[in-house]
């Protein structure tokens, strides 16, 4: 199945690292072109940080250095030093949009930290290689990556290429840290929760429920502890911690699919593995607009360059949370032009 991955960094003003499959060969046709678009136009310059560590290597390490530096869950909102974002990019083509969060990141430095999980095989891989567990695989390594990275990194974004930033990131940034909501429990403590969508009254869920065979999920997930939410998560450091020391629910997850149009591992893993694990601390929605209007092959609506318009960012803005949303999807990469000029007007103003 999966090989052990190789870890590249990129470091200029930030982090970039790339972890991806093993496979030297692979390397120059993910570096081609602009295969590290995301890279070169933040003129970078690249070193291997660690090679041939295997998954459970990684996670092991990422483990025992978060619990040594336990202390960096308690700077959460502290002036000295400042919690970073880490931003998780998952994608299996150029990132399209790199100038425009080139720009969303200008002058934030020391703020966040970008790592960006390329998969080589992508492109000769046909489409419809989703209901593997591959993209759970690679949002841990991105985990492990970026906990083991820096102890400060405090909040994890997962996010993809088709994905934009609907506000600034001083806006996302002080939603994060600077609002923290009170606990159901202990009302007068604040809590800084994790942005996972988990629902439970899905007409198919109980399809996706036993995608893998009938009893197969038992007994680590019965039925009514099943889950499912968009992949696209903001988790914290406590939380991310919880997904890669997981190997109980995992050891289910990876299992094969029978029927592969009910299966999408990565929408049920993350989840479910945090409504069990820790449900108060989490927020049960999302931070990344999606339109599923219309949605063709499980694929949501993709927003074509006519469509973007002021009106459409405020639009997507809009939730039924105390939060705006802070990102959207999914936007064609024809988009970008459209959305440059109105980043500083419309978009990162607010
Ligand atoms: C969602 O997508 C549909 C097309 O499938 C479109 O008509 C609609 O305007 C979109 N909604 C928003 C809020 O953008
Ligand atoms: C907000 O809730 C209403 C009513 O449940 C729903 O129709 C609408 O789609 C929701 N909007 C968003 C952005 O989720």
């Amino acid at each position: 199945m999966l090989a052990a991955p190789l870890i590249w960094s990129w470091i200029c003003n930030v982090h970039v690292a790339w972890a991806f499959y093993e496979q030297e060969r692979k390397l120059k046709w993910v570096f081609r072109g602009g295969g590290v678009s995301g890279c070169a136009l933040l003129s970078c310059w690249q070193y291997v940080l660690r090679a041939g560590l295997d998954d459970l290597a990684l996670f092991r390490r990422a483990t025992l250095a978060s619990l040594g530096g336990g202390a960096t869950v308690s700077r959460l909102g502290t002036t000295n030093p400042k919690p970073k974002i880490a931003f998780l990019f998952l994608t299996n083509t150029d990132l399209h949009f790199a100038p425009l969060w080139e720009l969303f990141f200008q002058n934030n430095e020391g703020l966040y930290n970008i790592y960006v999980h390329a998969d080589p095989f992508s492109k000769i891989t046909p489409p419809g290689g989703r209901a593997t567990p591959t993209l759970i695989s690679a949002a841990r390594r991105l985990l492990a990556t970026a906990l083991l990275d820096d102890p400060l990194n405090s909040y994890f974004a997962l996010i993809s290429q088709h994905c934009i930033p609907l506000h600034s990131f001083q806006y996302l940034y002080s939603s994060l840290f600077l609002k923290p909501i009170s606990s159901p429990k202990s009302p007068s403590f604040p809590m800084y929760p994790s942005f996972i969508e988990m629902i439970s009254d899905e007409p198919l869920l109980w399809d996706r429920y036993i995608a893998r065979g009938k009893n197969v999920m038992l007994p680590e997930v019965p039925f009514d502890r099943f889950r499912i939410g968009s992949q696209f998560f903001v988790l914290t450091r406590q939380h991310a911690l919880v997904v890669i020391r997981d190997r109980r629910l995992w050891r289910k997850f990876k299992l094969p699919c029978l029927n592969l149009y009910s299966c999408y591992p990565e929408e049920h893993y993350f989840p479910t593995l945090l409504s069990m694990e820790d449900p108060d601390g989490c927020t049960h929605y999302t931070l990344t607009r999606v339109n599923w209007t219309g949605s063709v092959d499980g694929h949501p609506h993709t927003y074509g360059p006519a469509e973007v318009s002021p009106r459409l960012i405020e639009e997507l803005r809009v939730s039924n949370s105390s939060y705006s949303f802070m990102f959207a999807r999914k936007f064609s990469p024809d988009c970008l032009q459209p959305l440059l000029d109105m980043a500083d007007n419309v978009l990162f103003r607010d």
